[in-house]
């Protein structure tokens, strides 16, 4: 079967995830609303939101005002969220039930450690509470989230899979030594600004491809992305580009296209960078 905006990859924990997913960094509440509908609209079926990124609310409100207009149930739309700070158990908790009441959809199909800070107490007290809202039915699937491989050997025997780690990966950030070690442990990769946050969209290579394929520079990143078997997140609060950005199933990258988009790692941070934090 061909490949399509709805095609699904198994997690760790036997769970189900649609492929692409729409991201909503930095999109105020009422950007939220109308791109997530837009993009579920368009056929995206997974959403990436964060408490840090303060629109759960609309994310939430957006997913159930088209699943009232559309019809489709709340089993094929697949909702992220993350925990921003790692401040003890009873906070770990109460951030859960808090996302959970935000988004208004009974329960979260996944839900990350947004980061590795502060420190290693901090990271095992979020997982216990993880743990015990998936026991509780609140979280289907659980992960983290800018976790360098120090990180993820402190989860290495925990009652629940750590089923995703996201990382920001593309062409100009590939972390191929944690992308091995993921793999290894058949964590999945989601990829976090796949588009690089818009800052290479005219690199020579990337635009030389883009003409050979006749996609655009997005386009090109983000079949690199699903070709590496990553789950990427793109943004867009533009109708015209998330509906284009999903257009990618069209076309395929050669081995010697791949190769080239390979030779353009750079460890480019394009916002933070909690791996290459050595105090962390
Ligand atoms: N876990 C983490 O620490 C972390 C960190 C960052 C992001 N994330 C998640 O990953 C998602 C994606 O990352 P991101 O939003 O940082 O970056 P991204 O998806 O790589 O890039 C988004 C940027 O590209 C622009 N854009 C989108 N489609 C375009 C197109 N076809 N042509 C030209 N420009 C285009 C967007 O502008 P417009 O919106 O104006 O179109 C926006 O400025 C986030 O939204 C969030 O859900 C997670």
């Amino acid at each position: 079967m061909s490949l399509s905006i709805t095609s699904s990859v198994f997690l760790k924990s036997g769970q189900r995830i649609p492929q692409i997913g729409f991201g909503t960094y930095e999109s105020t509440s009422e950007e939220a609303y109308t791109s997530v509908k837009q993009a579920l609209e368009a056929g995206y079926r997974h959403i990436d939101t964060a408490e840090w990124y303060e629109n759960e609310e609309a994310c939430g409100s957006a997913i159930n005002d088209f699943m009232a207009q559309s019809g489709v149930p709340r089993g094929e739309i697949f909702y992220t969220t993350k925990l921003m700070a790692n401040d003890g158990l009873e906070h770990s908790r109460k951030a859960i039930r808090e996302s959970v009441r935000l988004s208004g959809l009974g329960y979260l199909d996944l839900y990350l450690i947004h980061g590795p800070y502060p420190h290693k107490e901090g990271r095992l007290a979020s997982w216990q509470a993880i743990e015990e809202a998936i026991d509780e039915g609140l979280i289907r699937s659980a992960g983290v989230s800018n976790y360098g491989i120090r990180h993820l050997v402190e989860l290495s025997s925990t009652k629940h899979p750590v089923s995703v780690n996201q990382l920001d990966l593309h062409p100009f950030m590939q972390r191929r030594e944690d992308v091995a070690y993921n793999k290894q442990k058949n964590i999945s990769l989601e990829a976090w600004g796949p588009l690089a946050r818009a800052m290479r969209f005219n690199n020579p290579i990337l635009k030389r491809l883009s003409e050979k394929h006749a996609k655009s520079p997005a386009q090109v990143l983000l079949r690199w992305s699903v070709q590496k078997g990553y789950i990427p997140l793109p943004k867009s609060v533009k109708r015209e580009r998330l509906e284009a950005n999903k257009n990618i199933f069209d076309f395929e990258l050669s081995q010697d296209d791949m190769a080239e988009l390979d030779s353009l790692d750079e460890y480019l941070v394009t916002d933070w960078d909690p791996i290459g934090d050595a105090s962390v």
